[in-house]
């Protein structure tokens, strides 16, 4: 299978409304900026990908379509290969994004009012979510050591779980934090959640960027009792750069689980998704092996070479080395600047475009999370203008 791996090839991206790109101004007050933030990369999606979308754009018509039970299939032996993770077809159901599957459950499992456990610094949208649709967050904020490694709180959580808490949400890997959680750090959180009946929704989108020495460990895979407890959305839209084409798979090991969910998804109407977006996930993970081990191994240079430069020429910016993600959570506390000086300065001095740490929660404050998923002169790029307005 043909892998296009020329990870260095610079792509412009300024005419695709990217949003990365085109909403800088938006976002950062300016256009002249290196944008380093948003969750997609600046690689080329495999071609083998692209050739199959251009295939079935030879059929004039895109009309309603049916999702094959090979698109399941290709999940089903994508898991089991790379990471010996055994699903039933039965299990899996669809979902448009991951953060939908994670509105739906939201949906499925809870009332208004009930309680949602979250574990900051997280992905944004975690808190949005549960806010947005009426249920109650309840903060279960990760620990950090002095090298920067987070690690789950469980005597906080034990604290924080009462009658009306109903449902876990993790990351896993997390983002922005570049942990893969260990089967006994998710043997304890499940524990906890079986002795609370809690349901524990994982979101393992970036289950597929783990460095080498790790290992994802999805939380259904720990036992048959846990993953009759849990949900879990992933996607091959991180992995191959096709998060445009919104198609996740979503794992329910438990039947009623599984009935509630999908009862939800039909109500929305959301089950029918996108031709390409099913397309492109049965030709990626079908074929896709090759290609991101390629990409893994480029990724985690970058992430390297990136944690080398900055330990090296920027000693007021910490970072710890992520044992997954393509994603830098980087500690600007050495500074001595407030948040609103660090960011200033990125932007007016650095003119880099970072996500802004407290938008994961407030234990982001003077927390900048950078993205190394591009080619190694645009991060040099990044890393020298950083190093000139904090070095
Ligand atoms: C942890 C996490 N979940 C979900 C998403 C987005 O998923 P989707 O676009 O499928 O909703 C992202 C994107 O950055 C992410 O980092």
């Amino acid at each position: 299978m043909q892998s296009n791996n020329d990870f260095d090839r610079v792509i412009n991206r300024n005419d695709s409304l990217a949003i990365k790109y085109a909403a800088r101004k938006a976002v950062f007050g300016r256009e002249d900026i290196l944008p380093m933030w948003v969750a997609d990369m600046d690689f080329s999606s495999p071609e083998f990908v692209l050739d199959a979308l251009r295939k079935r754009l030879e059929h004039p018509i895109l009309g309603y379509t049916l999702r094959p039970e090979s698109f399941y299939k290709a999940y089903q032996q994508w898991a089991k290969r790379r990471y010996g993770f055994e699903v039933e077809l039965d299990w899996l159901t669809f979902s448009p994004g991951v953060v939908s599957a994670l509105a739906l459950s939201v949906l499925s499992y809870t009332e208004p009012g009930d309680k949602i456990i979250i574990q900051p610094p997280v992905y944004p949208p975690f808190f949005e979510t549960v806010k947005g649709l009426g249920r109650e967050l309840v903060i279960n904020p990760l620990r950090r050591d002095v090298d920067g490694r987070y690690y789950i709180n469980f005597d906080d959580l034990r604290t924080k779980v009462n009658q009306r808490t109903k449902l876990l949400i993790i990351s896993n890997p997390h983002n922005p934090v570049g942990r893969t959680w260990t089967p006994d750090e998710l043997e304890e959180l499940a524990q906890i959640a079986l002795e609370n009946n809690l349901l524990i929704i994982s979101d393992d989108i970036h289950a597929d960027f783990v460095y080498k020495d790790y290992k994802y460990t999805p939380v259904a895979s720990l036992s048959e009792q846990i993953a009759q407890i849990t949900v879990i959305a992933t996607s091959p839209s991180k992995t191959f750069n096709i998060p445009g084409l919104s198609t996740s798979v979503v794992i329910i090991p438990n039947d009623e689980l599984r009935k509630k969910y999908n009862e939800k998804l039909k109500a929305a109407h959301l089950w029918l998704g996108n031709i390409f977006g099913n397309i492109a996930l049965e030709t990626a993970y079908n074929n896709g092996d090759q290609w991101l081990d390629s990409l893994l191994l480029y990724l985690e240079q970058n992430v390297d070479y990136a944690v080398q430069f900055i330990r090296n020429n920027i000693p007021a910016i910490k970072v710890w080395r992520p044992e997954a993600t393509f994603l830098l959570w980087l500690d600007f506390s050495a500074t001595g600047m407030t948040h609103e000086q660090i960011k200033h300065k990125l932007i007016n001095e650095a003119r880099v475009g970072l996500n802004d740490g407290t938008d994961f929660g407030e234990q982001g404050e003077k927390f900048f999370r950078m993205n190394i998923a591009a080619p190694r002169a645009v991060i040099t790029d990044g890393l020298e203008r950083l190093k000139a307005a904090f070095g």
